[in-house]
């Protein structure tokens, strides 16, 4: 077991978790005082009731493995989606189309699942002779650090801090570095940082990957949340470019759009190869999505008013922080997510006062982060702060928060 990788290296919340170990939480301001969690992107409302009218309408379902590809409606719903979301043609979805329901689309538990066994499934042993290279954007959702170290490959994390733009520039890399890098990962908007990527800075990710020949996913989780404008999808930026997702795995999922992070219900999109090799995978180690789950993603993929309420009430929130914090801690309005990425100074210590005085449990930066080459871990000053609460216990968490810090 000594060399087996720490695949809990990057895992936020144990860290969280001995760093509060033994203190007791102070009172927080809801109404029964109780603590409240601030750490955790876990919606805190309601996925829409047809949910479960329809989980229990297929429950025959749940007496059958679930299927390698899904059901056909289900892959024809989520691209469906893909094209009204992106303002795509129905061309697009023909058979033999970029987004050919029948090659191109992959139902997933989660984009989580997807992430994961995706590495598994295309990163080769070595990469021009070398160990190969995983690029990853630096903080970062830690299912991307553990996946390259399950796939034998070396994380390599690249700054996305405010000098950046709070997004990666990978195409600056050493060229060297990019001949042995075997895949990437680009999250947008990004968790913590709500960054959304532009058309260009796409383009130029899937340009660079096809030139340098390596794998890139782009985790678009929170695509259907964001406050200003609709965050270009790297589905877009492709058809904008040639037409084709070489070289592309593109993930969803209905965990943040739905608030249904438990039904464990989406999917990936990309070159068919690659979506061959991930479906290929998860057969041998994964798990499907459940025939009754599928049918419940399906209605849910094809219904938009939930998404607007959904948005509407994480915009209520970034409205009730702007109001709050004004622009004490970096404040600003992501462009998506439902994350705040406050630079507070001290980001461990300001959780643990956090948690002692006012029983509010928020993320330290650093624990989103690696450190970089020269031993800094640029989250270091960071708290991640996730507004999945109601307005009104929000606002009462970001005031105490104002207070304590
Ligand atoms: C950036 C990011 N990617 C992926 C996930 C996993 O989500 P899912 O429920 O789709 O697996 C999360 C969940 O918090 C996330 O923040």
């Amino acid at each position: 077991m000594t060399d087996h990788p720490d695949l809990q290296a990057y895992y936020p919340f144990s860290r969280l978790g001995r760093l509060l170990d033994g203190l007791a939480p102070g009172r927080s301001p809801a109404d029964d005082g109780a603590p409240i969690l601030l750490s955790i992107g876990e919606p805190q409302h309601q996925p829409p009731k047809f949910v479960a009218e329809e989980i229990a309408r297929h429950a025959a379902g749940w007496s059958r493995y679930p299927p390698a590809r899904g059901t056909e409606a289900y892959r024809e719903a989520a691209t469906a989606w893909l094209l009204r979301r992106y303002g795509l043609p129905p061309s697009a979805a023909a058979t033999g189309g970029m987004l050919d329901p029948a090659r191109a689309l992959l139902p997933l538990p989660g984009t989580r699942e997807g992430l994961f066994f995706a590495a598994l499934a295309t990163i080769p042993r070595s990469s021009n002779g070398q160990r190969p290279v995983v690029l990853i954007p630096n903080p970062f959702y830690h299912v991307y650090a553990g996946a390259a170290l399950a796939a034998g490959a070396e994380p390599v994390f690249v700054r996305a801090t405010r000098e950046t733009g709070f997004l990666p520039d990978f195409a600056a890399l050493d060229p060297a570095l990019l001949e042995r890098t075997a895949y990437c990962t680009l999250c947008s908007p990004s968790n913590p940082q709500g960054a959304a990527a532009s058309l260009e800075q796409l383009q130029e990710l899937i340009t660079l990957a096809r030139r340098h020949d390596f794998v890139v996913a782009f985790d678009e989780c929170y695509a259907e949340l964001y406050n200003d404008r609709p965050p270009t999808g790297a589905v877009e930026a492709a058809a904008a470019l040639d037409g084709s997702l070489d070289r592309m795995l593109v993930f969803h999922s209905l965990s943040k759009r739905s608030s249904a992070p438990g039904l464990r219900c989406g999917f990936a999109v990309g070159e068919p190869g690659l979506v061959d090799a991930l479906g290929g995978v998860l057969q041998v180690g994964g798990a499907g999505v459940p025939l009754p789950t599928l049918a419940a993603g399906t209605r849910l993929w094809q219904e938009q008013d939930h998404v607007e309420r959904n948005r509407a009430h994480y915009r209520a929130n970034f409205a009730v922080a702007e109001r709050v914090l004004g622009n004490r801690f970096g404040f600003r309005k992501p462009d998506g997510g439902f994350f705040l990425w406050l630079e507070v100074g001290d980001g461990e210590a300001a959780a643990v006062e956090l948690w002692r005085s006012a029983g509010i449990k928020v993320l330290p930066g650093a624990y989103m982060c690696a450190e970089d080459e020269g031993g800094e871990n640029p989250g270091n000053a960071y708290i991640r702060v996730a507004l999945v609460y109601d307005r009104d216990v929000t606002e009462a968490a970001l005031g105490r928060i104002g207070e304590v810090l």
